[in-house]
């Protein structure tokens, strides 16, 4: 079992697509363990996207995400990591397969509605800068067995 971080980001919020947006992960059958709205400040910002400080589009990206509130959550699951990112989609909303939610709602590179972890020590990263330990949930959907097979995890 995995978990990761999504942000539902300040696009997502002012488009009012938290809701669906959401669905399509409890839809696929994850559990969604913690969640909540918050709006992310220009310090957690350059933590979070470290690997990014010194990039370019930067500044922007930062401008974005401290722009409104967003939807911090952690997604629970087999290969949650994987098929959550698979769910996003590509990075822009424009190279971004139809069906993903990449691909359905956005049309941007910036403006991608959703962030991901991109792997197991990102999301160890950013679900400590998000959560603390006692903000999540440890349970299990009681409808698991009729998720998948006893045998697949
Ligand atoms: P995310 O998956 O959150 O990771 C970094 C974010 O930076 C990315 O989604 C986009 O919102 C943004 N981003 C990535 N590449 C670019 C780019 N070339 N120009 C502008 N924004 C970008």
């Amino acid at each position: 079992m995995e978990r990761t971080l999504i942000l539902l980001k300040p696009d997502c919020v002012e488009r009012r697509l938290i809701g669906r947006i959401l669905a399509r992960f409890e839809d696929k059958g994850f559990n969604i363990v913690a969640m909540k709205m918050l709006q992310v400040t220009p310090e957690l910002a350059k933590e979070h996207y470290a690997e990014h400080v010194s990039k370019p589009f930067y500044p922007a990206l930062e401008k974005f995400i401290t722009g409104a509130p967003v939807v911090a959550a952690i997604i629970e699951g087999l290969e949650a990591i994987r098929v959550v990112r698979d769910l996003l989609g590509a990075t822009s909303g424009l190279k971004a397969a139809p069906g993903t939610i990449r691909g359905d709602y956005s049309s941007s590179r910036q403006m991608n509605l959703v962030h991901a972890s991109d792997g197991p020590e990102a999301s160890a990263r950013e679900i400590g800068l998000y959560f603390r330990k006692e903000e999540i949930c440890n349970f299990a959907l009681t409808i698991t067995p009729w998720l998948r097979a006893s045998d697949e995890g």
